[in-house]
Order: C-alpha cells, then structure tokens, then sequence
C-alpha cells in the first residue's frame, strides 16, 4: 500500500515557500527546484543497495561500500526535466530515460509523446521524477510504462502532491514509493494544485 514519504525539514520548508511565492523569477525557481530535488533524493535513496568496495586512502587501506545497483532516472517532460542535473550530481552512474507526458487541458487525462523506455534489460530501480503530482494521471502512466519493462523497483519523486494523486497512485501501483515535499490542500475545478505553485514547466523553461 503506498503511504508517502513528506520529507518534513526546514530547508525543505524555506526553499519551498519560495518557490510557490509568484514572484520568484524562472532563474530562481529552475534553483529551488534543483535543491528541493536534491533534498528528496536524499530520503528516496535511502534504501539504495551497497557492497564493500576497498579504497586506498592516502594513508591506509580500508573497505567502504558503493552502489551496485542499475538505477534508471525517469523524467517526466517538460517539468522533471528540472529536476535530472542534481540527481545526476549526486548518482552519476545513473542512466538517463526520459518520458514525455502532457495533460490534455480539456480532459486532464496524460497523453504520451515521446517514450524512450526499451523494450528488455530493465533497470533495478527506476526514480520518476516530475515536480507536480495533481490527478496523478502522468504518474500512473509512467508507472504503467516502467511496470511493462519489468523494473522491480519505482520510485517517484514529486515536488508537491495532491491528494487526489497519491490516492491514484495507491489505486494503481500500490507497490511504488512515493516522496513529496509537502502533499497541498486540493485539486481546483482546472486539477490545478492549491494553493500549489502554477505549472512548473511553465516557470522552468519561462514559458508562461
Ligand atoms: C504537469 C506536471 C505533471 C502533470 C501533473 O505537466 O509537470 O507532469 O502536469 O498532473 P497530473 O498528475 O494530473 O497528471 P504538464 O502536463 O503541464 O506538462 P509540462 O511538464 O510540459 O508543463
């Protein structure tokens, strides 16, 4: 059953007043959504798997651990896009396969236009990664899409939720883990996020 992770910490707190605040410029907010990004990924990698990996450091050896698991970092276009660079910073072996899912604004329903997810030879953790679960509409779909290549393991890393979406998610893919930063009061009569942050492709890429 998912029950999502809210990572509840002050940094996460500040950094996202900011971003929802109108005012913030899109140079502003392509960089509070790279820490934010930053401060899930924390949380979600948790339970990362590692083996011992000997070093040698400049003055002895010693046995650390490193990853040894294949993890695929899916974003969801345009806005999780926003979110790849820090995630790479941070697992710079990971790979790279993007997804593009847009809204349909009359229906709200997720519509798939680019899909570069193989058809074999899954990944063994894949992290979606889209700043906004509204309906969780896109979510679902790519997590339908990474179900159907066989990864064992998705997580999604959402910037804020609705609860309608954590609630679709649970319907659809209980196994998936979730993690938010702050889970907003409601979906409005447009399935926009209140009190939200507007549409965060829009402020990304200044396209508004
Ligand atoms: C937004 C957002 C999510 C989706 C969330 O993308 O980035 O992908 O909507 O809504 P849902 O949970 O109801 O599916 P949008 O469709 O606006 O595309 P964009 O990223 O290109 O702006």
């Amino acid at each position: 059953m998912t029950k999502e992770v809210q990572v509840v910490h002050p940094l996460v707190q500040h950094h996202l007043t900011t971003l929802r605040d109108q005012g913030t410029t899109p140079a502003a907010f392509r960089n509070l959504v790279q820490r934010l990004a930053v401060l899930l990924a924390y949380e979600a990698t948790k339970d990362l798997e590692v083996v011992p990996a000997d070093v040698q450091t400049p003055l002895t050896k010693m046995t650390g651990r490193r990853l040894c698991q294949r993890i695929g970092l899916v974003p969801i276009l345009r806005a999780g896009l926003g979110m790849i660079d820090p995630l790479l910073n941070l697992m710079p072996t990971a790979e790279v396969w993007h997804l593009g899912l847009y809204r349909d604004e009359a229906t709200a329903k997720p519509i798939e236009y680019y899909s570069k997810i193989p058809p074999s030879d899954p990944v063994d953790v894949a992290l979606i990664l889209d700043p906004m679960l509204a309906t969780g509409g896109s979510a679902t779909a790519a997590m339908t899409t990474l179900q159907k290549w066989g990864v064992p393991q998705i997580k999604l890393l959402s910037i804020i939720a609705a609860p309608e979406g954590i609630q679709a998610i649970e319907e659809s893919t209980p196994e998936a883990q979730v993690f938010v930063c702050c889970v907003d009061e409601r979906l409005n009569d447009d399935k926009f996020i209140v009190p939200g942050l507007g549409d965060a492709g829009d402020r990304i890429f200044n396209a508004l």
